[in-house]
């Protein structure tokens, strides 16, 4: 029977091959987290810091801590934003539904389409590296910025189960509202709910040369390759996790209204930008690629533009 399975499959991948030049890629969006009622689950518990064993494990831990909480400090180089890590892995990578490190590092090596192979741990992060923090040729492999944020996942991780999808990986999904999403909405949302933080154009705020409210559009935020620049990411984590400490009182509409208004702002390029052209990369990395508006004109302006 599993061979016969087998060989259908493989059939079906084989017709696919054949027709395989129109097909567009798919959703690239590799976590497909249902949807979730924050009450009732219990959910895994990394460990203390107090719990650290005092040796060269313990101290790589928080060298790995330091760098995902201090990135734009600690890895400048790698760092082409105002960003850190954990301003989208709330908690220090610790907390629910905000992809949280103990809930991805049991799941790799794993097949992800954006780059259509198997991704190890590493080239996990050296993705978040290059689009999330802009931060051009990410560290090398065996760099001791991925060891140790390796090390950091492996440690908060600990006593979890290898290659099961714990409740609370990634950013639960939420459902594209049936009415679609709406930009003048998402601004006011914004203007209500959000610029006391995040600045009247999402520029963040600054001490000194540190960002304490992190941007969200411009040239210090995550560039147009990145996972938030998906509306229905965005609206995923802005909807359990913002307003910061308030999560989870903004509706599905209000979410992906937010999410919208945001995600029609111009941002960094997105570093696969094919031959010089906006088009052909919409068309190659974006037109599959869960909701956006890369390539697409909005209010008479074409997305994707970039800037530095
Ligand atoms: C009380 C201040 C505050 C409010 C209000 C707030 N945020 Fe945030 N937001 C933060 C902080 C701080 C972070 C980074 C979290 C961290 O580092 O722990 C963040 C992170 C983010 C991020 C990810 C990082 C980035 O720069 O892209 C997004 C997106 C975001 N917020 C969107 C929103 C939206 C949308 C709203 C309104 C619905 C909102 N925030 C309201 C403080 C706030
Ligand atoms: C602008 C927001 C943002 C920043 C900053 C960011 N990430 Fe991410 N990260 C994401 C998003 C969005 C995803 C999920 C993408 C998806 O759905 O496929 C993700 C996914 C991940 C995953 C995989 C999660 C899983 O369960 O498979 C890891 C590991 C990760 N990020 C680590 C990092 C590290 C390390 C840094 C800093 C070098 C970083 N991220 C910075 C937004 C961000």
């Amino acid at each position: 029977m599993k061979a016969l399975l087998f060989t259908s499959q493989a059939l079906v991948l084989l017709s696919l091959n054949v027709h395989a030049a129109p097909i567009a890629m798919e959703d690239q969006s590799q976590l497909q987290s249902p949807a979730v009622d924050n009450t009732h689950i219990e959910y895994f518990q990394p460990p203390a810091q107090s719990e650290l064993p005092d040796n060269a494990y313990g101290k790589m831990v928080m060298e790995g801590y330091a760098l995902f909480v201090d990135t734009k400090r600690k890895a400048p180089q790698y760092v082409g934003n105002g960003l850190n890590c954990s301003n989208c892995h709330l908690d220090q990578g610790r907390l629910a539904n905000s992809a949280p490190l103990w809930g991805a590092y049991p799941m790799y090596p794993a097949y992800r389409k954006k780059n259509d192979k198997v991704n190890t741990f590493a080239e996990r992060l050296q993705g978040c590296f290059q689009f999330s923090m802009n931060g051009g040729k990410p560290p090398a492999a065996d760099s001791r910025e991925i060891t140790a944020l390796s090390v950091y996942s492996y440690w908060l991780a600990s006593k979890a189960p290898i290659g099961v999808q714990l409740p609370g990986r990634g950013y639960p999904d939420v459902a594209q509202p049936a009415k679609g999403y709406d930009f003048a909405q998402g601004q006011q949302v914004y203007k209500e709910q959000c610029s006391v933080c995040h600045g009247d154009n999402g520029q963040g705020q600054k001490v000194g040369q540190d960002y304490v409210m992190p941007p969200l559009w411009g040239k210090d935020s995550y560039n147009w390759g990145a996972g938030m620049h998906r509306i229905n990411t965005a609206a995923s984590f802005i909807k359990y996790n913002m307003p910061l400490g308030k999560g989870g009182i903004l509706s599905d509409q209000q979410a992906w209204d937010v999410a919208a208004f945001i995600n029609k702002h111009e941002r960094p390029q997105d570093p696969r930008l094919v031959e010089g052209s906006i088009e052909k990369t919409r068309v190659k990395f974006h037109a599959n690629d869960g909701v956006n508006v890369y390539g697409e004109q909005v209010d008479g302006v074409l997305m994707g533009q970039g800037i530095r």
